[in-house]
């Protein structure tokens, strides 16, 4: 008789955090981490990026992060960016500081994420326990020469839809990774984190673009996933546990039941106040 598989449960999974038998949580993260904090994500039908960029007249809706077509033609992505990076404040969603409860907890091995808004750093995750693979908006590199921009005058120039050129003429851009850029270097050095999980927590992204999707071939046969997403969109495996719904209140459920509640508005507090003097800070003078 074959053994019965063995099913990783939510009971498992809240067990095994407060006694913490999981001790090297690697987490995976993609946009819809961040769709509450009001950030769209790319797929998703309707709301997603992609499915509102009809006004830029894009041969495809990936063209506005593909670094060919920006060098042709940057303005639809400096229009984008300014709408979404300039004309819009931005503050950490449950799950951000989830992240931070488990870093502070010592239990966070790694955050691979593939957002570029820095949400879980705002919400106090140290930036040696996030791999930002697909880059950041903290700071600019000219396409052409690669020195470093000012991020502070190019968010300038987005702001009054100008576009930043560097002294050799380049194009600057953000150091977002487009489509037909390599991954930082960060996220090679530091892939073979997956395989010392002993648990994987998946959210909020559909695993459907490399290489970053691949981690998730590489997690160790045994190590439980959980994946906490609105559809299952690749993930089949024995040890896995599928937490479908909206992800702020799967995870904010999870947290009352690890008894984290308290430490959750602490949490928040400290990034209210985080925000608010990165502001302060961000503000020039005059
Ligand atoms: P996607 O838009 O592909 O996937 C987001 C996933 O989150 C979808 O499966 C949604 O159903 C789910 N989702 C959204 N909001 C949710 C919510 N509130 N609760 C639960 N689930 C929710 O985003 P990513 O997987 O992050 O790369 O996309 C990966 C990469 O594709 C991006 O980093 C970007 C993009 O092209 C580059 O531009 C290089």
């Amino acid at each position: 008789m074959e053994p019965a598989k063995k099913e990783f449960t939510r009971e498992d999974l809240v067990k095994g955090i407060k006694n913490r038998q999981f001790k090297r949580i690697v987490v995976l993260t993609g946009a819809g981490i961040s769709v509450s904090a009001g950030i769209p994500d790319f797929r998703s039908a309707g709301t997603g990026l992609y499915a509102n960029l009809s006004k830029y007249n894009l041969p495809k809706p990936e063209a506005i992060f593909d670094l060919e077509y920006f060098k042709e033609n940057p303005e639809p992505f400096y229009k984008l960016a300014k709408e979404l990076f300039v004309e819009k404040e931005f503050t950490p969603a449950i799950t951000h500081y989830f992240l931070r409860l488990l870093a502070s907890a010592e239990l966070l091995h790694m955050n691979f994420t593939q957002n570029i808004d820095g949400l879980e750093v705002i919400a106090g995750v140290d930036l040696k326990y996030v791999v930002e693979a697909h880059g950041n908006i903290r700071s600019a590199h000219c396409t052409a020469c690669k020195k470093e921009a000012n991020i502070r005058e190019f968010m300038w120039h987005l702001k009054y839809e100008k576009i930043r050129r560097c002294e050799c003429s380049g194009l600057i851009k953000p150091d977002i990774v487009f489509f037909g850029e390599d991954l930082p270097k960060r996220f090679y050095d530091n892939m073979d984190k997956i395989k010392e999980a002993d648990l994987v927590i998946a959210m909020g992204t559909s695993l459907k673009v490399m290489p970053f999707a691949g981690l998730m071939s590489m997690v160790p046969e045994g190590v439980p996933i959980v994946y906490i997403n609105r559809e299952n969109t690749e993930v089949v495996r024995e040890n896995l546990l599928f937490m479908e719904g909206e992800i702020d209140e799967q995870v904010l459920d999870l947290i009352k039941d690890l008894g984290w509640e308290i430490h959750l508005s602490a949490a928040i507090k400290r990034g209210l106040f985080r925000a608010a003097l990165g502001h302060l800070l961000e503000t020039p003078k005059l």
